[in-house]
This record gives structure tokens, C-alpha cells and sequence, in this order.
């Protein structure tokens, strides 16, 4: 696996594979690899001849005061993460090599942007959208792999592509779990021993929820209480829990016999903000 710095050198590297018609996949990242990432590798790699990883820290998609200082890094057992998995290159740019003097273009999704995350984290999907717009420009991946974990990022970046004409199918893989439910997160890292045994109630409360739809629930206040008790015994109050459009992500007045419904939970536990999320329909979740 070779690390590389520059754009100029990536687009040197891929385009040998280009004229020889072999297929580009492309896993964007900001590091600090766990399960998660593996497993998008590997599907990466099970699909197409050539696997790129961005390995990038975004400043432009942290808000202020959020944790961009802290976020772990550390690329030397990331690369070897990234190598067992058969990836071909570790693309690992400088901030100047991404946002160099003097740039001054946002890509911004609206609608999509606006609620749940994009209102909690003001400026977040604007510079998720720039960086991955740009990925996906200096890259030119015939697949891009995302995780369902960041469901709201996923439907953006498949807007995203669908607006500008980006000739890249977006993947989005299932999220990996912990044994007892906790969704894999760079942030997990964060929790203390007591903070970890409390992150759980957010699974819980996509668990209660589906159990609430199982039992012939249908109105989303009702199915919503049920996730908000779930969460209470571990003393976590949700930031936002919501019930929307698994395409639009409006809110849905009521869960349609055979519908989608996607929920939406996001929380504070100690020091991790931490996010999750799960498809109801009517004959079971995922
Ligand atoms: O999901 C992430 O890790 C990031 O938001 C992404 C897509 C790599 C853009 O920086």
C-alpha cells in the first residue's frame, strides 16, 4: 500500500489503472480506524480493482468549540489497518494540500442540510459536502463507500452527487456494532468505563422503538416516548430522537403499513456526542 500526499501524485498513481479500465473505489475517512471502517474496506475491495482511502481530518465540517483538537489521530496504525484490509493507496493529505490559500468555495446541500445534525451542528454538512465533492473530483471513484451510521450524511452525499452530475455510486454499508449494541464511532474512544456502559441506551431507544412499531404502534409521538423511556434508566437525555423520511427526512405524521421510516437518535454521554439510527417498517427494523 503506498501513502500519498498530493493530488498531483494520486491522479499520477490512478491513472495507469484508468487506461487499463480497472475499477476505482474510494473509502473517504477521518481515521482512527475501527470495525466500521474495516468492514467498508473490505466491501471496497470485494467490488473493485483499486481502493483508495482519504484519510483526512476536516477542519471545515468541525464546528467552533467542537472537538477537532482532540479528534484522535494516528496514522501510522491506521495505515496498517488500511493495508491488512487490501487497500492500494492511503490518500493522507496536509490541510494545505486540501484548502489551499485563498480557497473560497462551500458546497452546500440544502434542505437535506438543515435539520437534525446540520441544526445541532451548525456549518457541519456544508463542510462535509466541500470535502467530499472534492474527493470525489480528485479521486474520480466509480463507487464511494459511506456507513449507514451517518444516515443523514448518506442521503446528502447521494443528493449531492445526483445534483452535480458526479458520475460515482455512492454504497452505503451497514453499521458495525459493538457486542452489546453501541454503534462504532471514533468517539467512542472518548467514553470512560461509566460513560461506556451508558452509552448503550441509544441502541435501547432504537430496540424500544422498534419494538413499539412490532406491537402495533403507529403514531410517531408514541413510537418517540417509547425510545425516550428506553433511554432514561441510563440517564441519557436525547438530543434530538425523530422519526422521518428515509428519503426526505421530513417528518412523518404516521408509520405507513410496509413503509420506511428512518429514526434518528443523537446524545451527549460524558465528554462523546454520539449519533445512531435505524430503518422501522412495519414488519421489523434494521
Ligand atoms: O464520515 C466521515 O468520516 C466524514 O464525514 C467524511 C465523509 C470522511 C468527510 O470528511
Amino acid at each position: 500500500m503506498r501513502i500519498i500526499r498530493t493530488v498531483a501524485e494520486l491522479r499520477e498513481r490512478l491513472e495507469p489503472e484508468r487506461r487499463a479500465d480497472r475499477s476505482v473505489a474510494l473509502v473517504p475517512t477521518m481515521g482512527a480506524f475501527h470495525a466500521g471502517h474495516r468492514s467498508l474496506m473490505e466491501e471496497a475491495t470485494a467490488r473493485c480493482d483499486v481502493v483508495v482511502v482519504s484519510l483526512f481530518v476536516n477542519p471545515a465540517q468541525f464546528a467552533p468549540g467542537e472537538d477537532l483538537a482532540a479528534y484522535p489521530r494516528d496514522e501510522a496504525k491506521d495505515a496498517a489497518v488500511a493495508a491488512a484490509a487490501g487497500v492500494d493507496v492511503l490518500f493522507a493529505p496536509p490541510v494545505a494540500e486540501v484548502y489551499p490559500d485563498g480557497f473560497a468555495t462551500t458546497v452546500r446541500v440544502g434542505g437535506l442540510s438543515e435539520s437534525l445534525e446540520g441544526a445541532h451542528r451548525p456549518g457541519h454538512f456544508d463542510g462535509v459536502a466541500t470535502v467530499v465533492a472534492k474527493l470525489l473530483n480528485i479521486v474520480g471513484p466509480d463507487v464511494a463507500f459511506f456507513g449507514q451510521k451517518d444516515a443523514q450524511q448518506a442521503l446528502i452525499i447521494r443528493r449531492l452527487v445526483r445534483d452535480l452530475d458526479i458520475p460515482t455510486r455512492i454504497a452505503v454499508c451497514p453499521t458495525v456494532r459493538e457486542p452489546d449494541g453501541l454503534a462504532m464511532s471514533s468517539r467512542n474512544g472518548y467514553l470512560g468505563a461509566a460513560d461506556r456502559a451508558r452509552a448503550v441506551a441509544l441502541r435501547h431507544a432504537l430496540d424500544a422503538a422498534a419494538a413499539a412499531v412490532a406491537a402495533g404502534e403507529r403514531e410517531p409521538g408514541a413510537v418517540a416516548s417509547s425510545a425516550r423511556a428506553a433511554m432514561a434508566p441510563y440517564d441519557v437525555e436525547p438530543e434530538y430522537l425523530a422519526l422521518v423520511s428515509a428519503d426526505t427526512l421530513a417528518p412523518v405524521e404516521r408509520l405507513e403499513e410496509g413503509g420506511e421510516t428512518l429514526m434518528l437518535v443523537a446524545a451527549r454521554v460524558g465528554p462523546a456526542r454520539l449519533i445512531d439510527n435505524a430503518i422501522l417498517t412495519t414488519n421489523g427494523s434494521r
